[in-house]
């Protein structure tokens, strides 16, 4: 039809060192369909994307596991890519940041940077780590808030007052990942002269190259001044040494978008082709990528910036979408709504799922919502009501007499109705417009349905001689079905292979849509299922459980101690308590000290809950508390006995409380 396209797609490289959640499969299928799309059209693209592998998260993830960094990206980028092939997303290339290629190309595309005068060193003092010998990023420092003296405030800012400050002004500041005192210390740092880019940029990000909303979000960075970025760490570091200097890394998101680039060339260069076709000034390629809303500075400021210094092409469009949230909230693991890719599959359907992401997402970087209701409802209507019911309630009459379809259109109006939709539908794809297509489709399989109850094929059939009559209205139902089909293919491949076994061809987009006629159809197959509750609970509480605390963590960290008789244990007298009293320490940054009550006597205990509890709150609580303790001279005073809880620490802490109905002193067991 028109002259083929070449295009490159991108999704956003996930993080090695997390699964795959519905977020990050909502933009794989935003981007699958439109790659689909542009395939069945008949043009020449082409999808890459790749595991995101360097940085110290990896480090101590990999750590954690007791494994090295390379055997844990390994088995994430297995783990991501079976996730990914589970939703029917078709990755012409799945790479890792961390390959030859990108090493490489990373180091030319640094060695271009700093040719061209757009690196600059200079020494920074930073929070050091000296038992762990790391520099601390901030969000591994924590501390006190200087303002409202909160304690247990990670980085550089405070949670419960929302002061902003260098984590170095915080008071006693610890080191998240060993305890340890934070020091300060110098070193050279590489950066990135972004302020030479700030004319380029204002007049890239308005060259149609980002949606409105975001051009205008960018706007306001490019009026406010750009920073230099930062671009390297220092050793230890999972990543790439900088060349010449040793000692110096990539930081991960300098690597990251060019993985991109090392993808294709992972792709390309066993097939003898060039990256560079894709990447030079004056490419006629397009490259799109698809990203979401938290990382536009990277792709819209750093990305192009860096590109345009290193003499390459930028990208065609950066696509930004929003945030997918579950029923109107953000993810939640208490709530079983944090859904990680691998346990939607174990319970449902992928086609589901791409069907409701394409028919609610648009252009725009607007969340979009998974409420799981609505998500019932409209695929068990749309899909199953209405497309698969078109084929079931026409085929059997074309199979029964012989698999072969009429020599005419029946109803040319309604018929054209559907050749006008096509190009109509595909403008909506191209511009990612999936649910304006879906709902211009549906529409469609309503008047689709609407002919076909009208003209009540079954009803006819029981008639004598109406063989021609049923035919005719068979294969203007199965034509309309197959029209619905094409244009459903990007968002449900696998509906559509099923359709395409019985109508007998592969269908595509790139030709006109004609009307089949005269030729025959093989036996339909039932082609989907209806959605079951049952199941979508199934997939809340399984993530549930996948959020729920394991053993293996906390036995790790602190093995069970030596066994112990039963005599030893019934010596401990534990109490039902009432929090009679509790009170802030003068001079106490961890302990509350509580009035307890056991029924008749009360109890002077100082406990270490204050980061995690006010004492107003406390007032009248039952907990449970060690009663026959020796009483300990504390700092503060006497401390008659032991109240339990549990948490790992901070806001976390919580004290263990009896059964409802208990009494004050009433023995626990
Ligand atoms: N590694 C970087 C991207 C580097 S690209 C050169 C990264 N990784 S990520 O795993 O955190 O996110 C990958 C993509 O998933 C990003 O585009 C991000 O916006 C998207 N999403 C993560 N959570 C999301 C939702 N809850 N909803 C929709 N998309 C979300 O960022
Ligand atoms: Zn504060």
């Amino acid at each position: 039809m028109n002259t083929p396209r070449k295009i490159l797609v991108t999704s956003a490289l996930p993080y090695a060192n997390g699964d795959l959640h519905l977020g990050h499969i909502m933009e794989q299928i935003q981007t699958d369909i439109w790659v689909r799309f542009q395939k069945l059209r008949g043009h020449d693209c082409l999808y890459v994307c790749a595991d995101d592998a360097h940085g110290t998260a990896i480090t101590l993830k990999a750590e954690e596991l007791g494994i090295t960094p390379e055997a844990h990206i390994e088995q994430m980028k297995a783990a991501h890519q079976a996730v990914s092939k589970g939703f029917l997303v078709a990755h012409d290339n799945y790479h890792t940041t961390h390959s030859s290629e990108n090493r490489e190309l990373a180091e030319m595309i640094y060695n271009r940077l700093d040719a061209n005068g757009h690196i600059a060193r200079r020494s920074i003092t930073q929070a050091f780590d000296p038992e762990k010998n790391l520099f601390l990023a901030d969000r591994y420092i924590k501390g006190t808030c200087p303002k409202c003296k909160t304690p247990d405030q990670y980085g550089d800012n405070c949670e419960a007052c929302g002061a902003t400050y260098s984590p170095m002004e915080l008071i006693d500041p610890v080191s998240a990942l060993s305890g340890a005192i934070p020091v300060p210390k110098e070193s050279e740092h590489f950066f990135f002269k972004l302020p030479e880019f700030s004319d380029f940029l204002k007049q890239w990000t308005r060259a149609g190259h980002l949606q409105d909303e975001v051009a205008n979000k960018v706007a306001e960075w490019l009026e406010s001044d750009l920073q230099e970025w930062d671009i390297s760490r220092d050793a230890p570091y999972f990543g790439f040494e900088i060349p010449g200097q040793p000692g110096k890394y990539f930081y991960v998101w300098l690597d990251a978008p060019i993985g991109y680039i090392a993808s294709l060339k992972n792709l390309l260069d066993p097939k003898g082709e060039d990256w560079l076709d894709y990447w030079k000034p004056d490419s006629d390629a397009e490259v799109y990528h698809f990203i979401g809303k938290d990382i536009v500075n990277f792709h819209a400021l750093f990305w192009p910036a860096m590109l345009h210094s290193a003499e390459l092409r930028t990208p065609t469009k950066v696509c930004v979408h929003g945030f997918v949230t579950v029923n109107g909230k953000k993810m939640s693991k208490s709530r079983g709504t944090f859904i990680n890719g691998k346990t939607y599959l174990e319970h449902l359907d992928p086609e589901y799922l791409r069907y409701y992401f394409a028919a609610k997402l648009t252009s725009a970087v607007d969340d979009l919502d998974l409420n799981l209701d609505d998500f019932i409802q409209r695929v068990n209507s749309d899909l199953v009501g209405k497309v698969v019911n078109i084929a079931s309630r026409t085929a059997k009459f074309i199979n029964k007499a012989g698999g072969t379809l009429a020599a005419e259109v029946a109803e040319p109006a309604l018929w054209q109705q559907f050749v006008d939709a096509s190009e109509r539908i595909a403008e909506h794809y191209e511009q990612r417009e999936f649910s304006k297509a879906m709902r211009e489709i549906m529409a469609l399989a309503d008047a689709a349905n609407e002919y076909i109850a009208a003209q009540a094929p079954w009803k006819l059939a029981k008639q004598e001689g109406s063989e021609a009559e049923v035919q005719a209205i068979c294969t203007q139902g199965l034509n309309m079905f197959r029209a619905l089909i094409t244009w459903l293919k990007p968002v449900l491949p696998h509906l559509a292979e099923k359709a395409e076994a019985f109508l007998g061809e592969s269908l595509n987009w790139a030709e006109p849509l004609r009307f089949r006629a005269s030729d025959t159809i093989n036996e339909f197959k039932p082609l989907m299922v209806r959605v079951e509750k049952d199941k979508v609970d199934a997939m809340i509480d399984a993530s549930k459980e996948d959020a729920a605390p394991k053993a293996t963590g906390p036995l790790a960290d602190e093995p069970i101690a030596e066994e112990i008789e039963f005599g030893d244990f019934a010596k401990v007298d534990l109490r039902v308590a009432l929090i009679a009293k509790a009170e802030h320490v003068e001079g106490a940054d961890k302990l509350l000290r509580l009035t307890l009550d056991l029924g008749g006597e009360t109890r002077n205990v100082f406990a270490g809950i204050k980061s995690a509890y006010n004492p107003e709150d406390l007032e009248g609580k039952l907990t449970i508390m060690v009663a026959n303790l020796k009483p300990r001279k504390m700092k503060f005073g006497m401390s008659e006995g032991m109240v339990l809880a549990a948490g790992p620490g901070g806001k976390d802490i919580h004290i263990l409380e009896p059964h409802e109905g208990a009494k004050a002193g009433q023995r626990v067991m």
